[in-house]
């Protein structure tokens, strides 16, 4: 065999390296780390703790003397993860209580108890989501990656705001973490269908983006309202992060994904990043409507800060959560 041809069969057998090599590189992208301030003091509920990026931000924010709760479905998994945070920070003000975003009533319970157990709240962070729903119409009715991405997280905080009683003060402030995604600017709702239940509405990415636009504009709505009372929400987009979110793609696309997944995206603990970064700055205000990607602050696209549907979505939330009769 001659050189050249030898040269020419590594180039080849080089080529796919090279091409995954340089994916992973641009998809990773260049994580920033987060301020380093420490959390002692601060009570946060991270939705969702039990895998992936809550995970991963339960354990920092664990690491930096925070008290957290960990709001779960699954009680099991829950506890397991409590239990080896406490080992690995030594910090045994790490807890679990049951939380189950698919069901409005399972939330007004998690609040209830959380409440009389841990009085106020300093930061919330709405991190539970599902990508797929392999069951669309659940116990409430409705559509299950709507509930659980947003409706579920948009009654939780309503209710905790209402008995956080925050103020402009320091110790008073609230902080809201909205996690979303990209997915979401190249979306529209339709208030008619904010469920997606009209024919040919439905498609796995579009409802799952429609979700997170929801998550936006609930950021936005916050914002408008209550700033200016001492809550700042803003929203978090992790970039793409291997986690558990794919399990339920369906298919031979589902399971490249997968794969892909875990050889290009980033890390739970690199995609928990920003959300460390908005628990723990001392300027929550600058961040407040924004979306942090990278541990940045960055403008909302036109579509999320769009005043007039972030009422809306406000509003017909309130009605499907029945609050009127909860919040002033
Ligand atoms: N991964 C990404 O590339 C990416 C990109 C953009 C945005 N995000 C967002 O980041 C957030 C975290 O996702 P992840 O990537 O870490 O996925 P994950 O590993 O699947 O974690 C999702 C978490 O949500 C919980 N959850 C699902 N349904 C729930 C329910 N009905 N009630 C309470 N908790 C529920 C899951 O609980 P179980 O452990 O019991 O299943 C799990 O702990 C999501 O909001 C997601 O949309 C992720």
């Amino acid at each position: 065999m001659g050189l050249p041809l030898v040269l020419g069969c590594g180039f080849l057998a080089a080529l796919p390296c090279v091409v995954l090599l340089v994916l992973r590189l641009y998809i990773r992208g260049h994580p920033v780390a987060p301020i380093k301030n420490r959390l002692d003091g601060r009570v946060i509920i991270i939705t969702g703790g039990s895998s992936g990026i809550g995970r991963a931000a339960a354990l920092e924010c664990a690491r930096r003397g925070a008290k957290v709760i960990l709001a779960c479905r699954d009680a099991a998994k829950a506890e397991a993860v409590v239990l080896s945070i406490r080992r690995k920070t030594s910090n045994e003000e790490v807890h679990f209580r049951q939380l189950d975003l698919a069901s409005l009533v399972s939330v007004r319970e998690f609040v209830g108890q959380f409440t009389k157990q841990f009085g106020r709240v300093h930061t919330i962070v709405n991190n539970a989501g599902n990508s797929v729903s392999p069951l669309k119409n659940h116990m409430d009715g409705h559509d299950m990656c709507f509930q659980v991405n947003y409706l579920g997280h948009f009654l939780l905080t309503s209710l905790l705001i209402k008995h956080a009683n925050p103020g402009k003060s320091a110790a008073n402030l609230l902080r809201v973490v909205n996690l979303t995604s990209d997915a979401y600017k190249n979306n529209k709702l339709d208030f008619n269908d904010l469920m997606d239940r009209k024919p040919g509405r439905y498609g796995m990415y579009e409802t799952y983006g429609r979700s997170k636009l929801a998550m936006v504009l609930f950021t936005t709505e916050l914002n408008y309202i209550y700033a200016d009372k001492g809550v700042y929400a803003v929203a978090v987009h992790p970039g793409a992060v291997s986690t558990g979110l794919l399990r339920n793609w369906p298919g031979i696309f589902g399971s490249i994904l997968r794969l892909a997944a875990q050889i290009l995206f980033r890390s739970p603990e690199v995609g928990a990043l920003s959300i460390v970064q908005c628990t723990a700055v001392h300027n929550p205000e600058d961040y407040c409507g924004k979306l942090v990607f990278d541990c940045a602050a960055q403008e909302v696209e036109e579509i999320g800060k769009d005043y007039r549907s972030a009422e809306r979505l406000w509003y017909i939330s309130r009605d499907i959560c029945r609050l009127e009769e909860e919040t002033e």
